[in-house]
């Protein structure tokens, strides 16, 4: 069944627009973000759906098939932050940061896997505001929904994200990876073929979620701020590891890795796209197990399970492999020849089986497109 028909069968009538966003997994530039750095994500074929039609009151109305029983109502007049204190509150928010007006029926439908690092959220928040867009002609461009839907999150939901997820779900590109800059949010779309090249990006889904993530994400997000102040600075953007290294006894220690995470894997964000240029994936791989080891050390984000997933694939001769996302459970990448991904597969299942962590997920990822939406009247 078509959304539009299980839209009818929910709603007795027909939805007027239909939006649709992907989750993601990035190459490289990992936490660096909120630093005014840049990243290189792209968008996977894991995509969420949703589908809108006005109402004559004032009521907005969001229910997932993913859990048909739970019906959210709010008022169109009640949409404080956590106003559902639900998964619904990244719709709510998308609604209310774009200052619409009036009342909603919203059915969703969607594939990304949540708490897997893959953005399931900004899925959400983006394939709500392209619809929007759309239905009510608000002619916001591509920018202006990725910054509204990342205001949903860090105001309506409360967590302090930085653009990457959202700007990735809408300005993808398919078969490219986006090189964005995330203080200008100026773009490059970077070609990537890995298959011409008998290669594949293969996720490995640990099914691991450590609690405490949001603390631990702002906590990190204030040590690079209190970093880049200690340098007189407004972000770590164009900070060196000399700057670093002059000011370290004016920093806590703490304070110190988490900058020298943010100036090295800029870095590595730079010679990644020279290096996707010029097919040098060993390179690639390289800078990809280099970014792991960082977010590792300096940055203390990875888990036991991203741990192992990065070294058992590594084992079996994985060109590089690294956590994705923000780290504390969720996804790793591994950069690998395709003949390899069977051995790897077993690789990490074995060493999960040996060490009691539950068994973890695997797909291969290729570079999808973005947001779009479709008027259905
Ligand atoms: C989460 C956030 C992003 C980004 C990543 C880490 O996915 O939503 O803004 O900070 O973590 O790179």
């Amino acid at each position: 069944m078509s959304l539009a028909m299980d839209f009818e069968a929910m709603f007795g009538r027909a939805p007027e627009v239909e939006g649709s966003a992907p989750g993601r997994v990035n190459v490289i530039g990992e936490h660096i973000d909120y630093s005014e750095g840049w990243v290189l994500p792209y968008a996977i074929g894991f995509r969420t759906t949703v589908a809108i039609a006005r109402r004559d009151d004032s009521t907005i109305t969001v229910v997932s098939l993913q859990r048909p029983n739970k019906r959210i109502s709010v008022a169109s007049s009640a949409l404080t932050p956590r106003a559902s204190d639900s998964w619904a509150d990244y719709v709510l928010g998308v609604i209310a940061e774009l200052g619409v007006a009036g009342g909603f029926d919203i059915l969703v439908d969607g594939n990304v896997p949540t708490g897997a690092g893959l953005s399931s959220s900004a899925a959400l928040e983006c394939a709500t505001a392209v619809a929007l867009n759309a239905l009510l002609g608000l002619g916001n461009s591509q920018q202006d929904l990725a910054l509204a839907a990342q205001r949903a999150e860090n105001d309506f939901v409360g967590m302090p994200c930085g653009i990457m997820d959202q700007a990735v779900s809408m300005m993808a590109r398919e078969a490219h990876a986006l090189l964005l800059d995330c203080k200008t949010l100026d773009t490059q779309h970077i070609p990537l073929d890995l298959a011409s090249a008998g290669l594949a990006m293969l996720v490995i889904d640990t099914q691991a979620k450590h609690a405490l993530v949001d603390g631990e994400y702002a906590q990190r997000r204030q040590s690079c701020e209190e970093a880049a102040s200690v340098l007189g600075l407004s972000s770590l953007r164009t900070a060196t590891l000399s700057q670093l290294a002059e000011a370290r006894s004016k920093m806590t220690e703490t304070q110190f890795k988490r900058a020298r995470h943010a100036v090295t894997e800029m870095g590595r964000v730079h010679a990644a796209v020279d290096a996707m240029r010029a097919h040098e994936w060993a390179e690639l791989g390289r800078l990809l197990t280099q970014s792991h080891e960082s977010l590792r050390d300096d940055y203390t984000v990875s888990c036991a399970e991203l741990d192992l997933a990065v070294t058992a694939a590594m084992a079996v001769g994985a060109f590089g492999a690294r956590m994705v996302g923000g780290g504390f459970g969720g996804s790793a990448i591994a950069l690998t020849p395709v003949g390899l991904i069977p051995a790897i597969e077993s690789a990490v299942k074995d060493a999960y089986a040996a060490t009691g962590f539950s068994s973890p997920r695997f797909f291969v990822a290729t570079p999808e497109a973005g947001a779009y939406a479709t008027l259905l009247s």
